[in-house]
């Protein structure tokens, strides 16, 4: 059996991508697959946590002993995780969160209007999950996020450590065809403020395991 890390610990984990409604039947997403975020909750679980796994809409079975909370939108998204990090030691956003949603719901199906070919969708910025999690002063758990790039991959993903105050990023290199969104392979760089540690390019299940023990160590291990 692997070593339990995380024994004791509770852990909770967001994934896949999220969703906006424009009427009722459209929506604004992404091609996030969950792979990554759920891999992670497996993971963690096998290694003695208490999982909560906030679930945007993806096609996945829940790992074996995972407490999962599925939502659709990011609000619903960042709901879960409030509640969530109320309660846990170790927060990672693993989700591909939408970054802006409709201004407006609209109630029925929006028309094609006459003549005009450039309707536009008025919209507004999302609240960053991740972000409010680690701003916390009281009931702070230890942050985790990762960062999703296609050039200056080490650059993008330590601006965006410091500037959501995160504990740790995971950078991932989405132009690379061995990795990303819907692939079952990633290869990626694990980023603190005292350095950078590259992973071999590995199954999402197999780097899961290993972004576990990793993070485990920097949160938990005492020094
Ligand atoms: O800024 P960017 O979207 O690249 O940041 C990626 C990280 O921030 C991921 O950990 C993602 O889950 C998280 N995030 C979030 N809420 C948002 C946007 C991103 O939690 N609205």
């Amino acid at each position: 059996a692997p070593e339990q890390v995380l024994a004791g610990k509770k852990v909770a984990i967001t994934a896949g991508p999220t969703r906006e409604a424009l009427d009722p039947v459209r929506y604004l997403s992404n091609h996030s697959s969950g792979k990554m975020g759920f891999a992670i909750a497996a993971a963690a679980a096998r290694a003695g946590a208490e999982v909560t796994l906030i679930a945007g809409p993806v096609r996945l079975a829940t790992p074996a002993g995972v407490n999962r909370v599925d939502v659709i939108s990011t609000e619903e998204m960042l709901a879960a995780a409030e509640r969530a990090a109320d309660d846990c030691d170790l927060f990672i956003a693993a989700a591909a969160v939408v970054d802006f949603r409709p201004e407006v719901v609209s109630s029925q199906k929006i028309k094609k209007s006459e003549g005009d070919d450039h309707d536009v969708l008025q919209l507004v910025k999302n609240p960053d999950i991740v972000a409010t999690i680690a701003a916390r002063s009281d009931k702070r758990p230890f942050v985790v996020g990762f960062a999703a790039e296609t050039e200056n991959v080490v650059e993008h993903a330590e601006g965006k450590l410091a500037r959501k105050n995160l504990d740790m990023i995971v950078a991932n290199d989405v132009s690379d065809p061995e990795g990303g969104f819907n692939s079952d392979r990633n290869e990626v760089i694990l980023i603190d403020r005292s350095g950078r540690q590259p992973l071999p390019p590995a199954l999402k299940t197999e780097l899961a395991s290993q972004l576990v023990t990793l993070i485990a160590d920097r949160a938990f291990a005492k020094k």
